[in-house]
């Protein structure tokens, strides 16, 4: 698979044209309202002095960097807003493939797509590293898939589509993989409010110079429509440096800069939002995991119980995670997932459900009833 165009759109277009009521648990849009901040901050903004409806600086609002700087333990300098994780991760790969020697981007089996797709599009070269049947990624198996071809390694926790989660000493021998083999890491880590372990740690943690993490409120405050993210970079004045001053340039050249009310609204979110919030929408995925995965074993089919984020994979008997037999499953079943193959071949068995839908006991039903 070239991953050049991601399948996401293909999947959504045919359940939009199915003749019958289809349960969409394709997209990872969260189906939850907002925190109440972020509208308040959003009402204000409609009266804003003519200044406010002008370019932000290119960086992001001073204090969002500020809040974001003190949520990650970082210096605000190393933090640069950006138009979601989407632009983070493509600033960090682009960055890591020009700085440093090797061609490669590392990737796991199964993959996000966009960040194959996102190296096919930079013409770097892919590698793709399995991760175990408990979906757990092997700090063996990457450094041993490392060389000095390595420019970029890409890990995600909680994982799309995996649901794994890397704890701390997972993600410091990622980053000690990265410097060994003088890469990049770049650790997305949009999920880190639904952990459902305890164990998700960044990879900030490992104080590494050579790790980008990258963020944002797409999924914690269910935005994914605002474009509002963010990349931590090696500190400026360290060996990787670099790297932070030729993104900000990229991102200005690219973009001029984000969007001010989103940023504003954001900013304010973060400041009234109680931990209730935060932990309500975790609770609400955690109910809906036990639903969906109960109603699997019933019917017979394998599946993993995430430890974080949106999403179960499921296999079914005789039933492999094709375009083709997810198709029957919106004409027949009324559920549309995407196909495990999307993902590469590790997990092609499988089909993915995002559960962000409220109705996942309906969905968990039908497919029980088609399966029967
Ligand atoms: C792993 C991962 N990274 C990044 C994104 C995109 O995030 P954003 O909306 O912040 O660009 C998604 C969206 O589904 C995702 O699953």
């Amino acid at each position: 698979m070239d991953y050049e165009e991601p399948q996401f759109f293909r999947v959504m277009q045919y359940a939009a044209r199915a003749d019958r009521d289809v349960v969409d648990m394709v997209s990872g849009n969260p189906d939850w309202d907002p925190p109440e901040g972020l509208r308040d901050g959003l009402r204000d903004y409609a009266e804003a002095d003519a200044g406010d409806y002008q370019y932000p600086p290119s960086v992001g609002l001073a204090g969002l960097r500020d809040a974001i700087a003190a949520r990650r333990g970082v210096d605000r300098n190393r933090v640069l807003v950006t138009n979601g994780a989407g632009e983070a991760n493509h600033l960090a790969m682009t960055g890591g493939l020009h700085y440093f020697d090797g061609t490669e981007v590392l990737l796991t089996d199964p993959v996000y797509p966009y960040y194959a797709g996102r190296a096919n599009f930079l013409g770097a070269d892919r590698s793709f590293v399995p991760v175990a049947e408990d979906n757990r990624l092997r700090p063996a198996d990457v450094r041993a898939a490392a060389s000095e071809e390595t420019a970029v390694i890409v890990v995600n926790s909680p994982n799309n589509p995996t649901g794994a989660v890397y704890d701390a000493d997972a993600m410091a021998e990622f980053a000690a993989i990265a410097e060994e083999n003088e890469a990049l890491l770049v650790s997305d880590e949009v999920y880190d409010h639904f952990d459902f372990s305890g164990r998700f740690a960044s990879a900030l943690d490992a104080d590494s110079p050579n790790v980008v993490a990258t963020n944002s409120f797409s999924k914690t405050m269910a935005i994914t429509g605002f474009r509002v993210g963010y990349a931590v970079f090696p500190p400026e004045d360290g060996p990787t440096g670099e790297l932070l001053e030729r993104a900000r340039t990229q991102h200005m050249l690219t973009n001029v800069t984000g969007s001010r009310p989103a940023q504003y609204a954001v900013l304010r979110a973060l400041k009234t939002t109680p931990p209730d919030y935060y932990a309500a929408c975790r609770r609400r995925l955690e109910r809906r995991v036990d639903a969906f995965c109960d109603a699997l074993a019933e019917a017979g089919a394998a599946y993993n119980r995430p430890e974080g984020g949106f999403y179960v994979l499921a296999r079914f008997p005789d039933f492999p995670g094709t375009f083709e037999n997810v198709y029957e499953l919106i004409d027949e079943a009324g559920v549309a997932g995407m196909p495990g193959e999307a993902f590469g071949e590790s997990r092609s068995d499988w089909i993915r459900f995002a559960l962000v839908t409220p109705r996942v006991d309906e969905a968990a039903a039908r497919l029980a009833a088609y399966f029967e």
